[in-house]
């Protein structure tokens, strides 16, 4: 049956619900998703309204765009339950931004606030019960814009999907993170998609990671593409290094995501009266902190990673232990933000959304 969610979503209801098989309890990261998803279509030069549907396939043409020429774009972001079950999101309009920073890049066609926001709140709204309810888990929600119009001409495609789908979600890496530090391939390059949330950026790094993993690592920080001497970020998540007191990150540019993570743990941390900079980082310098000791703390922070230490790195066949910290940046600037994301504190910033 088919019922209007607000002026602009149509809500089809499932018939069925998987609810009863999942384990909210052992929630492992976006591999199972909720009974409905949103799509809206963009045909003849506009979106149309979006739709809440039952969760399933996308029938698509062989010759679809998005299967030749990659022009797919995504965003991360998270809903929280807090201890009365009422639902927060965290600073979801900056999502909606960057989704339209990656379009315009991907030549993708740009989707409207009130289509991401409505769609969204209709989805969230029709799947309420799905959202975790226990600390430490959230939904995970993944809104995507793709190519679904045919044609092997190498030109933008006619056609989109713009589709958001629920995954309810624990922690994306199950203990510490071991990276390597990237010496020969690249994530990015100067003038090239890095900023934006390009299915094909994740591609690219698949086979470097393999690599890695194969050593022994979970991750690869990403280093500068012409020198590889700068720190840039890592595969899921953008990088903070604290060295002595100070906490450093580097600066976004067109190789870099610019992580609402990031952002976030920069303005906290200077209310915290942490010393950061946000400034060009070189390897030699992380190298040569963890020769001396002045290295104390190495951690991610993204949407799914949240904030992830990092418990060593290894660069030119060389590993390098952090050290275990009683009371570490990355415990304090964890605790701050999932207190704002869960509402468990105040949120001077006006961070949380409520849905
Ligand atoms: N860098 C990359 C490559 C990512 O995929 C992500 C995840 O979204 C981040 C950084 C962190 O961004 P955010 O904090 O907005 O999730
Ligand atoms: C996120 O943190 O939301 C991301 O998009 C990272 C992803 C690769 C899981």
């Amino acid at each position: 049956m088919e019922t209007t969610a607000n002026n602009l979503v149509t809500v089809e209801k499932s018939k069925t619900s998987k609810i009863d098989q999942v384990d909210f309890d052992n929630l492992s990261f976006g591999s199972i998703y909720s009974d409905h998803m949103l799509v809206c279509d963009y045909k003849n030069g506009a979106w149309e309204n979006p739709k809440v549907v039952p969760y399933g396939p996308v029938s698509l043409d062989p010759s679809a765009k998005i299967f030749h020429y990659g022009q797919s774009i995504f965003e991360g972001m998270k809903a929280y339950k807090d201890s009365e079950e009422s639902t927060w999101l965290f600073r979801p309009l900056d999502n909606h931004k960057r989704l339209n920073i990656s379009a315009k890049r991907l030549a993708i066609p740009e989707i409207p606030e009130d289509y991401f926001m409505e769609g969204l709140k209709a989805l969230l709204k029709v799947d309420d019960q799905w959202i975790p309810k226990n600390e430490g888990s959230s939904m995970y929600i993944r809104p995507f814009i793709f190519a679904s119009g045919q044609g092997f001409h190498a030109s933008p495609a006619n056609e989109y999907k713009f589709m958001i789908c629920l995954a309810p979600s624990g922690s994306y890496f199950s203990g510490k993170v071991k990276v390597l530090i990237e010496e020969k391939y690249s994530r990015s390059a100067n003038g090239g998609v890095g900023y934006a949330k390009a299915g094909g950026n994740y591609a690219g790094q698949f086979y470097p990671t393999q690599l890695a993993v194969e050593k022994g690592y979970n991750q690869v920080i990403w280093t500068d593409d012409n020198t590889h001497e700068y720190i840039e970020e890592a595969g899921a998540m953008n990088i903070f290094v604290r060295i002595n007191d100070t906490l450093i990150t580097g600066p976004t540019s067109d190789r870099i995501l610019d992580g609402i993570t990031r952002k976030s743990i920069i303005e906290i941390a200077k209310e915290e009266k942490i010393a950061v900079e946000v400034r060009k980082l070189t390897v030699a310098e992380v190298v040569a902190a963890a020769k001396d000791g002045s290295l104390k703390e190495m951690f991610g922070a993204g949407t799914a990673a949240v904030i992830s230490p990092i418990s060593g790195f290894g660069f030119k066949e060389t590993d390098y232990d952090l050290p275990e910290l009683e009371e570490s940046y990355a415990s304090l600037l964890k605790k701050r933000i999932t207190d704002i994301q869960y509402n468990k504190a105040e949120d001077k910033f006006g961070w949380r959304y409520k849905l």
